[in-house]
């Protein structure tokens, strides 16, 4: 079922809760691929309702991103929804979800701001504010959908501490579960920005996932040093590349690590072909 209106939506939702069904909710900027599958998957296993939503949160992108180009394909990502068995897509306009006039206006002025400490490294850095619209527009489908359960993917590692942090700070009745990062058989880590990409750059791109994956194999083999595990990296970037950050930080505090442990995240921001990539990889 497509619904364009929060009010529609909590109606369907408030049917629901009388009869007691869990509420499963999988917050999407649509462009649906496997990796948005794998959260659609797991909430239908693990809900007996599932609500997709699908919407571009033009707060979260800063001037000068991709908002206007960013993929828009609702009709395909409501068919892989219905055939995954979701029970509702929900795609508001802007202007349901912040007013007419939105960000430009006086319509719309309340905004969650996640700590500091958690938005000022990372994405964070470039992307200032970004975070800031990303746990807004949360927190409002929160409140619009009451889920039981949320699903996000790993691949957004920073997104995800600091929404976990937030639903612990403002007492949100919703379990967040964490899913696993779905890859190419390649290693490349999907993403709805991977479609920017010609054929030679996503050649370039898996370059990430294979410096993510060494340093993972040389921890392993007892290396945890974070200057020599940082070291490896210049032999997988070339000069179709334009790295943005290598970082090893904590799995909770986001704290940069002297020593890599197996509460080591190493996160990477990388440009090819001027498409922002990010992916992380858990030591442990
Ligand atoms: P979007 O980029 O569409 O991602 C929606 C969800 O899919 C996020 O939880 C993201 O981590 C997950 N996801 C994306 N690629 C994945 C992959 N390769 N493997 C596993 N999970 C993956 O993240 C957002 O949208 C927005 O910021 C949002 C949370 C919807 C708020 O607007």
């Amino acid at each position: 079922m497509l619904l364009h209106k929060i009010s529609d939506v909590r109606e369907q939702i408030k049917a629901w809760k009388k009869t007691g069904l869990t509420v499963g909710l999988v917050p999407t900027m649509g462009a649906l691929h496997d990796g948005h599958k794998s959260l659609i998957k797991k909430s239908v296993e693990k809900c007996e309702k599932t609500v997709v939503s699908v919407f571009v949160n033009p707060i979260q992108f800063c001037p000068g991103e991709d908002l206007d180009k960013y993929p828009r394909t609702l009709e395909a990502d409501e068919k892989l929804c219905n055939d995954l068995g979701a029970d509702i897509v929900f795609a508001p306009s802007p202007a349901e979800m912040y007013g007419e006039g939105h960000i430009l206006s006086n319509d719309f002025l309340t905004y969650v701001i996640p700590p500091f400490f958690y938005t000022n490294k990372l994405c964070g850095k470039s992307r200032v504010g970004h975070f800031d619209g990303v746990c807004t527009v949360v927190n409002k489908l929160f409140n619009i959908v009451q889920p039981d359960f949320a699903f996000f993917g790993k691949k957004d590692m920073q997104q995800l501490i600091i929404l976990k942090k937030m639903v612990l700070d403002l007492n949100i009745p919703v379990q967040i579960v964490e899913c696993p990062i779905v890859r190419e058989p390649s290693g490349l880590a999907l993403s709805s920005r991977n479609k920017y990409l010609s054929e030679e750059g996503k050649k370039n791109a898996l370059a990430i996932s294979r410096l993510l994956f060494n340093i993972k194999s040389c921890y392993n083999n007892g290396i945890n040093d974070i200057k020599a595990l940082s070291e490896t990296v210049y032999s997988f970037l070339d000069n179709n590349h334009a790295l943005e950050y290598l970082e090893f930080r904590d799995r909770n505090s986001l704290e940069e690590k002297t020593v890599a442990d197996n509460d080591t995240i190493v996160f990477i921001a990388d440009r090819v072909e001027n498409v922002r990539l990010i992916d992380n990889i858990e030591l442990s």
